[in-house]
């Protein structure tokens, strides 16, 4: 396994949208491995392949305290949402800052597994919001996107002085 580089905003490859995997081979295997290598050692609970560079729609996640619990989404598809909730979201491209973001509470997800095989999933709370923060990134969205410009002007200004301070 490897670690990769996590793209940091506002880096323009964050923008660019994934495209479908339409091959399930060991590389893919391999991937979705270092990204769950990579994810856990940042530490973050999320990642989706535009942060590392891959234009794949493929991530990973695992949000229990015990990095036990991986999940692997390929292709994945919102079939059903319902409800808005307001969680404090961070991201491992924007290191150090985080923001209120309104996401649907509730959500019924179609995704494929590393060997291809078809999946559905109904999940709330944070993994829920976390798969749509991870889904955005797959079409070059980031969390900072959904806030007001004042908002968002003071996170990134907060992001700049947290970048300075660790040099
Ligand atoms: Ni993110």
């Amino acid at each position: 396994m490897a670690k990769l580089d996590i793209l940091e905003f506002p880096d323009p490859r964050l923008r660019l949208t994934a495209q479908a995997v339409e091959t399930f081979d060991s590389d893919l295997k391999q991937l979705a491995d270092d990204m769950l290598e990579t994810m856990y050692a940042a530490p973050g609970i999320g990642l989706a392949a535009t942060q590392v560079n891959v234009q794949k729609r493929l991530l990973v996640l695992d949000i229990s305290e015990t990095h036990d619990a991986p999940l692997v989404l390929v292709n994945p598809e919102l079939l059903e949402t319902r409800g808005t909730e307001v969680c404090q979201e961070g991201c491992l491209s924007f290191p150090g800052v985080f923001a209120d973001v309104q996401r649907k509470d509730w959500i019924r997800v179609k995704a494929q597994d590393v060997t291809g095989k078809t999946f559905e999933m109904e999940t709330d709370g944070l993994l829920a919001v976390c798969i749509q923060h991870e889904m955005d990134h797959l079409v070059g969205k980031v969390f900072v996107d959904y806030l007001s410009p004042l908002k968002r002007t003071l996170l990134l200004r907060k992001l700049e002085k947290q970048r300075r301070k660790a040099g």
